[in-house]
């Protein structure tokens, strides 16, 4: 699908975002492995949950979906069978590595799947930590997909410090842990989003002088999991919105000269919300209202007006707090008033796309002034930037075709975005929001 942008004279409205992804495919995980019913509200309907859904339903967990309301008969960590046919993925990074972690720990017969662009990322980061819980998952080459799962004879104990700050490595050792007696422990030196550890309340201990990265960051953190200690909570909560979604909408407000966005009821969890706190830096006009608690994550109500933006230098301290956000963060660093730089970000090339190479791609089409480095960007950016009129390739990332639509709305003169469709993955109504901010 090509989607065809005239840059708006003004972006005006109120727009109700998708519920959070990473929190939707958890609340399915999680309340699977509850011993009851859960009952979710404000379900993301995005295509990537639809993934951890229907694997969930193959392992024989009962999902009734109703809109955004979901109900899950929770069958609890030994109620779970093995599957008669491969669990597919589809493009979710999160439903492969957060469902491996289960299937390996609760010593099932099962094979994970994906799709083309799933299948050429690392899988040999969560195969080689839990091979060392005595757990068996075979990775095609020894590091992708399709992951063939089989039965293990006990969850061994294990220290993990984690090589990357990733949350689905995290999580993936977790959940496997929550299936041995032994205590599983996994320690994170930088903070990566903690909704795993949040919404399973699993015990947190801080190591070491504290001080660090970002706000309520308290130093090196080590998480416990255990079937012996830790039961799996109900799952019924309201999912927030989806922050990362916001931040498309929060650059496009920023580096457009007439606009007002508001946006209710978004997740600001701090290990999430990095790029707020950037943009405010950058001058972004943000205002963030009514804090307060949906479920087990904090949560409020965003504004953005038009700004001039100043530049700014985002080092690999903040990368793991905004990794999904750093495409979009990068349009707006095009429209600062001086030079900006991203470094430590080399993770961005293991994402859906090499996400490094395509926003290069992205800023050479519109005309950007930029060097690409290895592990991030050099970006000379000017006040007076108008990208030029081009055609994105979105390279079937989701992310990449929505900070392609950013750049954009403040060209010339039309654009095109090829390979549109893929915003789905986590966004469905985007390009209906962008024309109804423009109307
Ligand atoms: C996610 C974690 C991040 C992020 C992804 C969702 C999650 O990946 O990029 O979109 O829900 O845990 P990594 O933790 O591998 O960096």
């Amino acid at each position: 699908m090509i989607e065809v942008l005239r840059p708006p004279s003004a972006l005006a409205g109120e727009l109700q975002l998708p519920a959070d992804k990473s929190i939707s495919h958890r609340s399915i995980l999680f309340a699977s492995l509850h011993e009851g019913r859960s009952e979710i509200r404000n379900f993301s309907s995005a295509a990537d949950p639809a993934s951890t859904v229907a694997c969930m339903r193959a392992l024989g967990v009962e999902i009734a979906r109703e809109g955004g309301h979901v109900t899950v008969e929770g069958v609890g960590r030994g109620g779970l069978r093995a599957p008669g046919a491969p669990l597919d993925c589809g493009n979710s990074g999160t439903t492969m590595r957060l469902l491996g972690g289960i299937v390996a720990g609760a010593g099932l017969e099962a094979e994970l799947d994906g799709d083309h662009s799933l299948r050429g990322r690392d899988m040999k980061r969560i195969a080689d930590p839990l091979a060392r819980m005595g757990l068996h998952m075979e990775a095609r080459d020894g590091q992708y997909a399709p992951l063939k799962v089989r039965p293990h004879e006990g969850v061994r104990p294990m220290r993990f410090e984690l090589p990357i700050p990733s949350a689905q490595l995290k999580s993936c050792v977790l959940l496997a842990g929550l299936f041995g007696e032994g205590e599983t422990q996994v320690v994170e030196t930088l903070p990566s989003r903690d909704h795993t550890e949040r919404l399973l309340r699993l015990p947190v201990r801080y190591e070491g002088e504290g001080g660090g990265p970002g706000p309520g960051w308290e130093g090196p953190r080590r998480i416990l999991a255990s079937s012996l200690a830790q039961q799996v909570p109900e799952q019924s909560y309201r999912v927030p919105g989806d922050f990362s979604a916001a931040a498309f909408w929060l650059a496009a407000g920023a580096v457009h000269p007439e606009a007002e966005i508001h946006m209710p009821g978004v997740g600001l969890n701090p290990t999430r919300s990095a790029a707020l706190q950037v943009l405010g830096d950058m001058g972004a006009d943000i205002e963030a209202a009514n804090s307060r608690e949906e479920g087990a994550e904090p949560a409020g109500d965003l504004t953005v007006r038009s700004s001039q933006l100043q530049p700014i230098d985002i080092g690999p301290d903040l990368v793991p707090n905004l990794i999904d956000e750093i495409p979009v963060l990068c349009v707006a660093m095009c429209f600062a008033d001086g030079v900006s730089t991203v470094r430590g970000a080399r993770e961005l090339r293991h994402k859906e796309s090499d996400r490094l190479e395509a926003v290069a791609e992205l800023l050479r089409a519109a005309g950007a002034r930029f060097e690409e480095h290895e592990d991030g960007f050099t970006i000379y950016g000017d006040p007076g930037f108008r990208p030029q009129p081009a055609r994105y390739r979105s390279f079937h990332d989701h992310r990449i075709a929505m900070s392609a639509a950013v750049l954009a709305l403040r060209a010339s003169g039309p654009s095109e975005v090829s390979g549109a469709e893929c915003a789905a993955i986590s966004y469905p109504r985007f390009w209906e929001d962008l024309e109804g901010l423009t109307n």
